[in-house]
């Protein structure tokens, strides 16, 4: 279990400052979006022209980008949290410090827009969205993952969830989950049909990765729970679309 180095109101960004030694450690607080991250990479086609774009919005510290590897994008990340971004550059990340509600980059400027456990940490997650869909050229692709704004979401992911060492206490606040009906029909008005499915980490996976790192046995190749589909979205669910035009 790891709590934040301070006691913050649930949610505030000042967490990944207090958090910042975490990012890179494969059995650390963040664990679980190493597991994401690779899922999510897995929703991204090779490029299809030179020079292609991927805008990763609230990247952190750019867990992504050995996912993306042999891809063939410009890897392009955007967050609040400099001393996250300092170490997506350091991964090889062009980073940009601003806010997903107010992207300073050009219209139609990616290939792909990914926001990887974002949506659920920005309180107007609907100005997040018209950003992420403003930047995608017509027919490129928006991938997502994010929390869905219900009960059984709240008590995994919250109650349960930041109880466990692969999520930081505190970290979220439920008040800010996104209803899965809610985000497509928002990505519809934006021009983007979005699609979302459930995902899970695969149980057995978890236990054993648990088991070693309760012996210390971390950092195993291979030894990382898959991020798996599932038949309900309620808590936690994966979103690709494509821009129309
Ligand atoms: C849970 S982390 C996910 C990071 C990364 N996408 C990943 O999956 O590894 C959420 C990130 O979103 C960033 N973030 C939260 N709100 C933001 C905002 N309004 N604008 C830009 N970044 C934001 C935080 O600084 C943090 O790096």
């Amino acid at each position: 279990m790891r709590d934040a180095g301070r006691t913050l109101p649930r949610n505030d960004p000042r967490q990944y400052d207090d958090l910042a030694g975490e990012w890179w450690r494969p059995d650390g607080a963040f664990a679980m979006l190493h597991w994401l991250a690779e899922a999510r990479a897995g929703l991204v086609p090779v490029a299809s022209r030179p020079d292609a774009l991927l805008v990763d919005l609230g990247c952190g510290a750019g867990l992504l980008a050995p996912h993306l590897e042999g891809k063939g994008y410009r890897h392009l990340g955007v967050d609040l949290t400099v001393s996250a971004l300092r170490q997506a550059a350091a991964h090889g990340v062009t980073v940009v410090n601003a806010d997903v509600t107010a992207v300073p980059l050009e219209s139609g400027c990616a290939d792909v827009v990914a926001a990887g456990e974002l949506l659920e940490h920005v309180p107007d997650w609907r100005r997040a969205v018209a950003e992420a869909c403003r930047l995608l050229r017509p027919g490129g692709l928006l991938v997502l993952d994010t929390l869905n704004d219900t009960a059984l979401s709240r008590l995994i992911a919250v109650h349960i969830g930041e109880r466990l060492p692969t999520v930081p206490r505190g970290i979220h606040d439920p008040r800010l989950f996104v209803d899965d009906r809610a985000l497509v029909a928002e990505c519809a008005r934006h021009g983007v049909d979005l699609r979302v499915r459930g995902v899970r980490p695969q149980l057995t996976g978890v236990l054993a990765w648990l088991a070693r790192r309760a012996r210390g046995v971390t950092g195993a190749p291979g030894a990382a729970p898959r991020i798996v589909s599932t038949w309900s979205t309620a808590v936690l669910y994966q979103g690709r679309g494509v821009r129309r035009g």
